[in-house]
């Protein structure tokens, strides 16, 4: 497989596995956090592209994040693959697309928080994810987002335009994100093996996220 079919997504060869994403995955939780005080942080799998690389990198941050233990705090994985999302404005293909799109504003509504995983697609991040966000505002207002991204610059320019359209949504995005390279933290573009110092950042961008929600959610109140 070349260059270019590697960065454009076309179909692997057998031997390379692709990660599923656990559905509706949650951790365990200090059994006497008092409700209020639990934050609940939603990791959004940003790629429905077949063969996506958003599911092994989703899944690294979600046990990344179980594994610091913080308390009272829970974290889950929302996959975009799980809403089968109409474009915006669109005649409803499928017969449940109203209950999808409901479902995905109920979910993503119950969060204080949130970790976008997103590909680069174009120097931008990809149309799945703009479109999912596109239905949404009162539920993700005055909330804080960290971003994982990666592509041959880390995604950081997917970053940078969410950036952008979270100024309008009016999420808080905080500064530290994590930047997978394609080329040194997969091996033939496909294969995630991150690099270890990865887990500094993402440390950091938890630290920033948690703070936040915890802000956030007074703000809210
Ligand atoms: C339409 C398209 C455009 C892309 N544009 C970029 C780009 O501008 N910058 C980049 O770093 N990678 C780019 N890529 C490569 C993707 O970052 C890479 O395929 C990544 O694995 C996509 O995420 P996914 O596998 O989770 O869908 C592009 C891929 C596609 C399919």
């Amino acid at each position: 497989m070349g260059l270019f079919d590697k960065l454009f997504g076309r179909k692997k060869e057998q031997s390379v596995q692709q990660q599923p994403v656990q559905k509706t995955t949650t951790a365990p939780v200090t059994p006497a956090a008092p409700k209020e005080d639990l934050l609940k942080i939603g990791i959004v799998v940003g790629s429905v592209r077949e063969e996506r690389n958003a599911a092994a990198v989703s899944k690294w941050m979600y046990d990344f994040a179980n594994k610091r233990n913080d308390t009272t705090v829970q974290y889950e994985l929302v996959d975009l693959e799980d809403y089968n999302l109409p474009l915006l404005g669109s005649e409803f293909a499928e017969p449940d697309a109203e209950g999808q799109i409901k479902a995905w504003s109920q979910k993503m509504a119950s969060y204080d928080g949130y970790i976008f995983v997103t590909p680069e697609y174009n120097h931008a991040t990809g149309g799945a994810l703009k479109n999912a966000l596109d239905y949404l505002k009162p539920e993700v207002e005055n909330k804080p987002a960290g971003f994982v991204g990666y592509g041959s610059l880390g995604g950081a320019r997917a970053h940078e335009n969410l950036r952008l359209i979270f100024g309008e949504l009016g999420v808080a995005d905080v500064r530290t994100a994590v930047t997978f390279s394609l080329m040194s933290d997969f091996e033939n573009m496909s294969e995630f093996k991150p690099a270890d110092y990865h887990a500094g950042n993402a440390d950091q961008m938890l630290d920033q996220l948690l703070s936040w929600s915890r802000a956030f959610k007074k703000l809210r109140k």
